[in-house]
């Protein structure tokens, strides 16, 4: 039975896009045929009994490292080397090109015949490093398959890799489960439980860190009360900017008109995305191109639960939006660009609904998960 080895530090019950991606693909590929081997969450006693709860839960096995970050060094090749040859694997998908992808040789000729790197939108911004760039290009070298989330990235990424590698490079997305995210996701308890029943809501939902532009919608918020008055931003998820962006709410005036959920459990996730009239998250690429947008699954389980959507234009982020269909992509860190959209669908509930209805549609079409699980089978 041909069997998967996938070496990866995002796994959940870590949070964020690349661990979505990578359980939802391995639920996919049959149980019997997939062996993941993953670096520890967090240390202690509470990070500890949440990872073994997660990984009892999984059809298949899940091998966890000591350390909370795998690095390609001669002992986690030894034991990756090791597992590949317990458990028969023939395929390696490293769940993240970049390092751990440079073990790829080492597997090889450990017996896998089939070797599989996935690039994000961090690989992107590797690509832009000349260090990195020549590690990218060794990552190529040594895997029959890198894979890309979109134009953006590709183009990025190719540029490092030698010819031959970039033209073998394959279009693999993440995708949305239409069944999980979908209208009518339990959004009114939502708004009964925090108060807004009434009120318009704009809803965002990821974590807390400078890129996705929290914070662009704190500005724009007093632009968008001026013109639909009693408008909630709805923020769900947790991070290192909370702090920043309840002390900007507050300087903004708009303390009342924010709400934190904090980050909640995958469970939680659909209702709250329900709650929304419009999701907006307009990402903004930082650090010379190095902290950038790969994706963002988030704006297809907003399409998916039937919300319209305003991204930014951050990397890939553009590719999860058809602009003027399903939402519209403004320029990230524009307050002035992001207010102008979400007033206009806020005014506007039936261009709201048909945005969204288009966006649930191309969900449908385009990125369910089943469809891009057989994509990854044929890779493997
Ligand atoms: N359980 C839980 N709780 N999940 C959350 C929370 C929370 O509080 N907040 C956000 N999430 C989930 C979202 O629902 C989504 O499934 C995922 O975490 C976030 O994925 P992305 O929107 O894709 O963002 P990312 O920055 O974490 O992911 C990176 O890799 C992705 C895959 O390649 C980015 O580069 C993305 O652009 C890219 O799509």
């Amino acid at each position: 039975m041909h069997k998967t080895l996938i070496v990866t530090n995002d796994f959940p019950p870590r949070p964020g896009g690349i661990q979505a991606f990578l359980h939802n693909m391995a639920l996919r590929l049959d149980p019997d045929r997939v062996v993941v081997y993953a670096s520890t969450w967090k240390r202690g006693a509470e990070g500890a009994a949440a990872t073994a709860a997660f990984d009892a839960a999984q059809p298949f096995p899940v091998v966890r490292d000591g350390a909370t970050m795998l690095l390609p060094t001669p002992r986690v090749t030894r034991r990756a080397t090791a597992l590949l040859r317990e458990h028969g694997c023939e395929s390696v998908w490293f769940g993240a090109a970049a390092p751990l992808g440079l073990m790829g040789p080492a597997l090889r000729r450990a017996g896998a015949r089939r070797v599989v790197a996935t690039t994000h939108g961090h690989e992107a911004g590797w690509a832009q490093l000349p260090g990195a760039r020549g590690l990218l290009h060794r990552i190529g070298e040594g895997t029959d398959t890198v894979t890309y989330l979109g134009e953006y990235t590709r183009s990025r990424i190719a540029g490092a890799l030698s010819a031959a590698a970039a033209a073998r490079m394959v279009r693999l997305p993440p995708g949305v489960d239409e069944k999980t995210f979908h209208p009518g996701s339990g959004g009114d308890l939502i708004r009964a439980r925090l108060g807004l029943t009434d009120r318009p809501v704009v809803v965002c939902v990821s974590r807390l860190v400078p890129r996705k532009g929290q914070d662009t919608l704190i500005r724009a918020l007093p632009l968008i009360l001026a013109e639909v008055p009693g408008t909630v931003l709805l923020i769900v998820g947790g991070g290192p900017y909370e702090g920043a962006l309840r002390a900007l709410a507050a300087s903004s005036g708009v303390t009342d008109a924010v709400r934190f959920t904090g980050a909640l459990p995958w469970g939680e996730l659909p209702a709250h995305f329900g709650a929304g009239d419009v999701f907006a998250m307009p990402c903004r690429t930082r650090r010379g191109g190095l902290d950038v947008e790969g994706l963002g699954i988030v704006y297809l389980e907003a399409s998916a639960t039937g919300l319209p959507v305003v991204a930014g234009d951050s990397g890939g982020a553009p590719d999860a939006v058809l602009d003027g269909e399903t939402g519209w992509v403004v320029r990230g860190g524009s307050a002035t660009d992001a207010a102008e959209r979400i007033v206009t669908l806020l005014r506007d509930p039936a261009l709201a609904r048909a945005m969204g209805e288009r966006g649930r549609a191309w969900v449908e079409e385009r990125w369910r998960w089943d469809l891009l699980a057989d994509r990854l089978r044929g890779l493997l």
